[in-house]
């Protein structure tokens, strides 16, 4: 057989991450090479057994910056009644009721996490608040786990550096959202000289490396809202 040329095969492998590839002298499609993990072990912590306590207090302190500006943040998504939202990365539930109020009874809020205690403290919550319109979903390491095309608007805080496998998981966010929906991000900053060395260590990449990975999986960059300090706060479409 015919190989293709030389340059097709490392346009083909740099490709391979990302996308299944085709050359001119071969249009079989090359199954795609398995997205490695971006950060071995970043989730570890959150299985540990006294993971809900921990983190209950961790995520929900008042000390974080987005649990201080917890109303601001949830104002600025812009939700409207009836809306479906899938809140990725939910945790122990801090945007959950906030989310749920603004879009209503004829809304939903879909919370999605990997862990299953911190599901089981947002249902909690959920009922002792009488919010009917949350459902807590076992989520997956590389997908939502939510029906293709059934949300409006997709909220993530300080989850994206959490995700091992970017771009396999934001192409399944993708197609989970409807067309024209939107894609809320916040996360941390990362710069060098400015940000704590710790979070430098936690957190993989900068806000350009995201915007970059974000688009590739097929989001539009929208806009930027200058809302907090440690923070970026990001809104993309999906087209
Ligand atoms: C730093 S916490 C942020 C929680 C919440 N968004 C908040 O701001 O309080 C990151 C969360 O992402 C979740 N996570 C990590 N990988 C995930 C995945 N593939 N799908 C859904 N959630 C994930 C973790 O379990 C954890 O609850």
């Amino acid at each position: 057989m015919k190989s293709p040329p030389v340059r097709a095969w490392i346009l083909c492998l740099a490709a391979a991450g990302t996308f299944g590839c085709a050359t001119a002298a071969s249009p079989r499609t090359v199954p795609a090479v398995a997205e490695a993990s971006v950060r071995p072990g970043i989730n570890a912590p959150y299985v540990q057994p006294d993971a809900l306590d921990k983190f209950t207090r961790v995520l929900e302190a008042e000390t974080r910056e987005v649990a201080q500006h917890r109303d601001e943040i949830v104002d600025a998504i812009g939700l409207r009644r009836g809306m479906v939202v899938a809140d990725i990365g939910a945790g122990t539930g801090l945007f959950v009721t906030e989310i749920a109020k603004r879009v209503g009874k004829r809304g939903a809020v879909f919370a999605v996490d990997i862990v299953p205690v911190f599901l089981e403290r947002i249902r909690e919550r959920a009922k002792a608040d009488g919010l009917t319109n949350v459902t807590a979903v076992q989520g997956e390491e590389k997908a939502t786990a939510l029906e293709p095309d059934s949300v409006d608007l997709a909220f993530m805080c300080d989850t994206y550096h959490h995700i091992e496998f970017p771009q396999t998981y934001m192409r399944s966010l993708f197609r989970t959202l409807r067309p024209d929906a939107t894609l809320v991000l916040i996360d941390f900053e990362r710069i060098e000289g400015k940000t704590s060395p710790g979070i430098l260590q936690h957190v993989r990449a900068d806000k350009q490396t995201v915007i970059e990975e974000v688009k590739q999986a097929g989001f539009v960059l929208q806009s930027e809202t200058d809302l907090l300090e440690e923070n970026y706060y990001l809104r993309f479409r999906r087209p």
